[in-house]
């Protein structure tokens, strides 16, 4: 199978293209549009910009190699967990091209067959019957669509905890758009899963890019941007750094991106993950890969070198 098999890419006739930011506000809700639904199985697009793909391929690559990697080293106990799963299926807004998303290209990944479950978390009713419809019409038994709310990590560590054990090998994939996920809820989840390789998805390009300029330099002002930027990095640090503040007068973004990584990086060394990756997404974000594993961050590379190209076969 290629990735463009995975993807099943399909034109919409009904979708418009080129809505910008404030017809999307018009007509979508939380970007799953209210005039178009998907021409394969009439349930919720979600409008993406055209860099989606390429965080669908990474996560893909990885995926195909760490469970067929994985699963006999692991007595067939590994899961996939996403956090912000989103409908399973989007829809180009500049080509009106629609495909799978992350959580149906997983689905029905080659390799998914290795999986003990695949568990998907979403906080909006709507994304959630969506993919449950999705997955139901699959008859896929071992995966199964939860409401979570990234900021109520007790509830999502609860569900996890009901679902699969301890001793299990998992992959945790977050996909927030913005850099709002508290570090209070990667704490737990490694505390309930201690065998987790992480995948999130740092909006560093758009969100931070945007905000952290004017929030540093306007630490009043612009304090409810501090506290979601400090609870993402689980401390004021950041903030409390006068040669922070020196860099967004001399408006050093690119430097002050860098270290707001390098904050992140340091948090997670706290609580167990050793090896590390950034990858930029057409500058829009950075999808961080953090293992405790060697093996896991060669797998990684692995991955990545991959060239996105629709007709190689996947792993
Ligand atoms: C970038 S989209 C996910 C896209 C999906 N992973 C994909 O690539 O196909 C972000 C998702 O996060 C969900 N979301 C927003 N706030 C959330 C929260 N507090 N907790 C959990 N999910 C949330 C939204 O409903 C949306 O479906």
């Amino acid at each position: 199978m290629s990735f463009a098999d995975l993807l099943n890419e399909i034109s919409n006739p009904d979708c418009v293209t080129g809505c910008n930011k404030e017809k999307r506000k018009e007509i979508a809700e939380n970007d799953l549009c209210s005039k178009v639904n998907s021409a394969i199985d009439q349930l919720s697009v979600r409008c993406v910009g055209e860099h989606a793909v390429q965080k669908i391929h990474f996560l893909i690559q990885y995926f195909g190699i760490f469970a067929t990697g994985m699963h006999t080293k692991w007595n067939n106990k590994i899961n996939y967990i996403e956090i912000c799963s989103g409908p399973g299926r989007c829809i180009n807004r500049k080509t009106g091209d629609e495909f799978n998303g992350t959580a149906l290209a997983i689905l029905e990944h080659p390799s998914f067959k290795y999986l003990n479950k695949a568990l998907f978390f979403d906080a909006d009713t709507s994304v959630i019957s969506a993919l449950t419809e999705r997955i139901n019409s699959r008859n896929i038994s071992n995966a199964f669509v939860h409401y979570g709310d990234y900021n109520n990590d007790t509830d999502i560590c609860r569900k996890l905890v009901e679902e699969i054990s301890k001793d299990s090998l998992n992959l945790i994939f977050i996909d927030p758009t913005d850099c709002s996920v508290p570090f209070q809820l990667i704490k737990s989840l490694k505390e309930v899963i201690p065998n987790m390789d992480l995948i999130i998805n740092v909006a560093s390009g758009t969100d931070f890019n945007r905000n952290i300029g004017s929030a540093l330099m306007d630490q009043v002002k612009y304090k409810n941007s501090i506290a979601k930027y400090a609870q993402f990095l689980d401390g004021m640090d950041f903030f409390e750094n006068p040669d922070n503040l020196v860099k967004a007068q001399q408006g050093k973004y690119m430097e002050l991106r860098n270290l707001f990584r390098e904050y992140y990086r340091i948090n997670l060394l706290k609580i167990g993950y050793r090896f590390f990756k950034f990858n930029s997404v057409a500058n829009f974000y950075d999808l961080l890969f953090a293992t405790s594993h060697e093996r896991g961050i060669d797998f990684w590379e692995k991955a990545t070198r991959i060239r996105f190209d629709g007709q190689r076969k996947l792993f």
